[in-house]
């Protein structure tokens, strides 16, 4: 294997950071002391066999994790109290290989809120969503119909950069679901708009795909929520990337959405 296939290999695999300022050839390091031989284990009685137990099993640690999120999630009454209370959060298994959590970015008193997928590279890299390719051209697209981050706000469904950018699985994505319901709530848009199909999955709670999703306004409301906002999925930037034969129909969504925030201003929603 030559040094370039090699370096997309640990690309690939993840391994995408520099950990020391130096490199570090681990095969010319001098081996390990030897582990001392484990002492031979004492030799236990046979145990008594154990009655099934009356109550159900202790929940998974899957189904622990969602009752965790969203008792945490619930408890928190600001934006600052969600960001604490996900940091705290040892319910999903992304935060051990990720650098940093990627709350947020934008105004939270924008009328306008997006909601991406998981951070890549450089948003682990920087704590901030959407700041690498993507976020790049989802800059372009919400200029192109006069917006920016000082009039939007934006999360993701993951806060945690999932190994490899892989799709996030669906324990990792149930276990952050109270989190991004909880922000939605706390921020309160008057229009929400999912970017790309896990985020629309995830919060619509449907099997349905982007392509069928995309451009159809919908509502949105979860219990803590006063009333109804419009919501929007559309096509993730990495797609566009990928297929810029779609940004023609992400063109039309860009428009609704620019008409859905004329119309509110016109006939603001009663908060
Ligand atoms: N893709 C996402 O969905 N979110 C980010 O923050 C970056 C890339």
């Amino acid at each position: 294997m030559d040094d370039l296939a090699a370096l997309r290999w640990l690309v690939e695999i993840g391994a995408d950071e520099a950990i020391l300022e130096t490199p570090l050839d681990r095969f010319s390091a001098p081996p390990p002391p030897p582990v001392p031989a484990a002492r031979p284990a004492p030799v236990a009685a046979p145990l008594a066999p154990v009655p099934a137990p009356a109550v159900m099993a202790a929940p998974q640690p899957a189904a622990q994790a969602v009752v965790s999120a969203r008792e945490a999630a619930a408890a928190a009454k600001t934006l600052e109290e969600l960001r604490a209370a996900l940091a705290a959060f040892e319910g999903c298994a992304l935060k051990a290989t990720a650098t940093n959590l990627v709350f947020s970015d934008g105004n939270p008193a924008a009328k306008v809120m997006l909601v991406g997928e998981a951070p890549g590279a450089d948003e682990d890299r920087q704590g901030k969503p959407f700041v690498g390719v993507s976020g790049q051209l989802l800059d372009r697209m919400l200029a192109a119909i006069g917006l920016d981050r000082t009039s939007v706000y934006i999360t993701n469904v993951i806060p945690w950069r999932p190994p490899a950018n892989r799709t996030p699985s669906a324990a990792e994505l149930a276990a952050c679901l109270p989190f991004v319901q909880r922000h939605i709530a706390l921020v309160n848009p008057q229009i929400l708009v999912l970017v790309g199909g896990i985020s629309a999955k995830a919060l619509l709670d449907t099997s349905e795909g982007i392509m069928r999703l995309r451009g159809k306004w919908r509502t949105y409301r979860t219990p803590d929520m006063a009333a109804e906002i419009p919501v929007l999925p559309t096509y993730h930037p990495a797609y566009l990337l990928r297929q810029p034969a779609q940004k023609r129909d992400s063109w039309r969504d860009l428009l609704s959405i620019k008409q859905k925030i004329s119309d509110n201003i016109n006939n603001p929603p009663s908060k």
